[in-house]
C-alpha cells in the first residue's frame, strides 16, 4: 500500500527523491515470508497448508513411481496386489523390506526412483502394493 502511494506520488511529481529510493530499496530487501505468531490467524492457515502437504498416500506414490515395475512384475518385481508374493517378501519384517526399498536391492532402484520420498511415503506405497 505504502509503496503504491510512493509510486503514485513519484509519478505525479516525477521526482525521484531520496525517500522514494529508500522505500524501493526497503521493498526489494524485504524478507519473502511474513512472521506468523502462534495462535494468530496466519499461523492457523500455515498449519492447514502443512497438513495438506503431508506425506503422500501409498496409492499416489505407487501410481507415480512404483507402478512401472510393480504393476507388471517387470524384472521380477513383486507385483502389486499379489498378496502371496508380498507375504513372503514381508516375512522378514516390514522394516527390513522398507530398508531394501530405501537402499535398493538387485534391479530395484534406491527409493524406487522416488528420490524425494520419505520413509513414511515409501512405507505407504509398500502397504498399498501388498494389500
Ligand atoms: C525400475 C523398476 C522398479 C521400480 C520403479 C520400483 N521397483 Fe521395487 N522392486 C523392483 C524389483 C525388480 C524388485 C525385486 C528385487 C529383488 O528382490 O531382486 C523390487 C522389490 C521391491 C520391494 C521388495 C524388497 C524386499 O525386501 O523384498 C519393495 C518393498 C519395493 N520394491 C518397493 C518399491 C517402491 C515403494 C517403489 C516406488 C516408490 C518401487 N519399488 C519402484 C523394481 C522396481
Amino acid at each position: 500500500m505504502t509503496s503504491m502511494m510512493v509510486l503514485a506520488l513519484s509519478a505525479l511529481f516525477s521526482v525521484a527523491n531520496a525517500n522514494t529510493a529508500d522505500a524501493k530499496i526497503a521493498e526489494r530487501i524485504a524478507p519473502v515470508g511474513a512472521v506468523c505468531i502462534e495462535g494468530t490467524e496466519c499461523a492457523a492457515a500455515g498449519k492447514a497448508a502443512a497438513v495438506a502437504s503431508g506425506p503422500r498416500s501409498g496409492s499416489d506414490v505407487y501410481g507415480t513411481y512404483c507402478a512401472a515395475c510393480h504393476g507388471t512384475g517387470a524384472m521380477g518385481a513383486p507385483k502389486s496386489g499379489d498378496s502371496a508374493v508380498w507375504k513372503s517378501r514381508l516375512a522378514k519384517g516390514f522394516d527390513k523390506t522398507l530398508a531394501n526399498a530405501l537402499n535398493g536391492i538387485n534391479m530395484m532402484p534406491p527409493k524406487g526412483t522416488c528420490g524425494d520420498c520419505s520413509e513414511a511415503e515409501l512405507g505407504n506405497a509398500i502397504k498399498h502394493m501388498s494389500k
